[in-house]
């Protein structure tokens, strides 16, 4: 990462259910000190990495998502962006035109097109929101906007630049940390269970977020702790993830909500940060 991109803020290519915008000065404050190799497996829109990768707060990273046409937007961006940009130009905020490029088949086109065609469509449709029917096609309705920004390319560009030396992979969870070594950083931010069995927003993509999937989660978490490797994961403060991270430090802490489609629920509500060291970075055991 050269000079230049040091005072450069880079945000978020994507708007992200969930997105981290408004926990990061928690999150922020929690980090160890110094990590070598930081993972995100859960990355989504990438809040906290691309934060920290603009400060040059990270030196080398690994980050993965079991959604491949996100993890194909960072690709895409790290590997050819100026070809995400010329074709992104072409896109325009129009109701047909918005339903025409949600009907294509992905399959048909290049990865620069993909990766466009899915910048585009989380720009323009209702909410930023990403979610597929049973069959994996993307069937979000379309969005009202003002003038919604299309193409930032300035930000594009300074994404690409913080994503060259990153290893990109579409992966479940369980299998992404592999290659993690002890003094690497793990943030983990997965769908949040549910505080009630009516809030159930934990559809992402096509694969759900059990209350058994939350459990094989802290497994992982565990095992981490025990190769000796940090590992700090946001999630909501319903009582199972009290229950889960007990052994660990549990931290409740208030953050307005991101994306909500009831206006009325919007507001701040209790999150947990869960951290597997303590202040003076001393990890903990179970
Ligand atoms: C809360 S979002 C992450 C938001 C992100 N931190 C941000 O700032 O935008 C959760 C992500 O987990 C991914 N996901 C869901 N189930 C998964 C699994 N089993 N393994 C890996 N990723 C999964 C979803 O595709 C989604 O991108």
């Amino acid at each position: 990462m050269d000079k230049l991109m040091e005072q450069v803020q880079v945000r978020p290519v994507l708007k992200w259910a969930g997105g981290k915008g408004r926990l990061l000065p928690e999150l922020m404050g929690r980090l160890p000190k110094c990590f070598a190799r930081y993972h995100e497996p859960f990355v989504g829109g990438g809040a906290l990495f691309f934060k920290l990768a603009s400060r040059q707060q990270i030196t080398q990273a690994a980050f993965s998502d079991i959604n491949p046409a996100l993890i194909e937007v960072y690709v895409a961006l790290r590997d050819c962006v100026e070809e995400v940009i010329d074709i992104l130009k072409q896109h325009y905020y129009d109701e047909a035109y918005y339903y025409t490029i949600r009907a294509l088949d992905p399959a048909a086109l290049s990865l620069p097109e993909r990766a466009a065609r899915v910048i585009f469509l989380n720009k323009t449709c209702y909410n930023g929101l990403y979610r597929e029917n049973r069959s994996g096609q993307f069937n979000v309705p379309f969005g009202r906007y003002k003038n919604p920004t299309i193409c930032d390319e300035p930000n594009l560009r300074a994404a690409s630049a913080l994503l060259q030396e990153v290893d990109l992979e579409q992966r479940h969870f369980a299998t992404a940390l592999d290659k993690a070594q002890p003094g690497d950083f793990v943030y983990f931010d997965p769908p949040y269970h549910p505080l009630s069995s009516t809030s159930n927003f934990t559809a992402y993509s096509r694969y759900g977020f059990s209350e058994q999937d939350q459990v094989q989660l802290r497994d992982t978490f565990a095992e981490l702790t025990r190769r000796g490797v940090r590992a700090m994961l946001s999630n909501s403060s319903a009582p199972l993830i009290y229950d889960l991270y007990r052994p660990y430090a549990v931290h409740t802490v208030y953050a307005a909500r991101a994306i909500n489609s009831k206006a009325a629920a919007r507001g701040k509500i209790a999150e947990v940060i869960v951290c597997n060291y303590d202040e003076n970075g001393a990890l903990l055991s179970d």
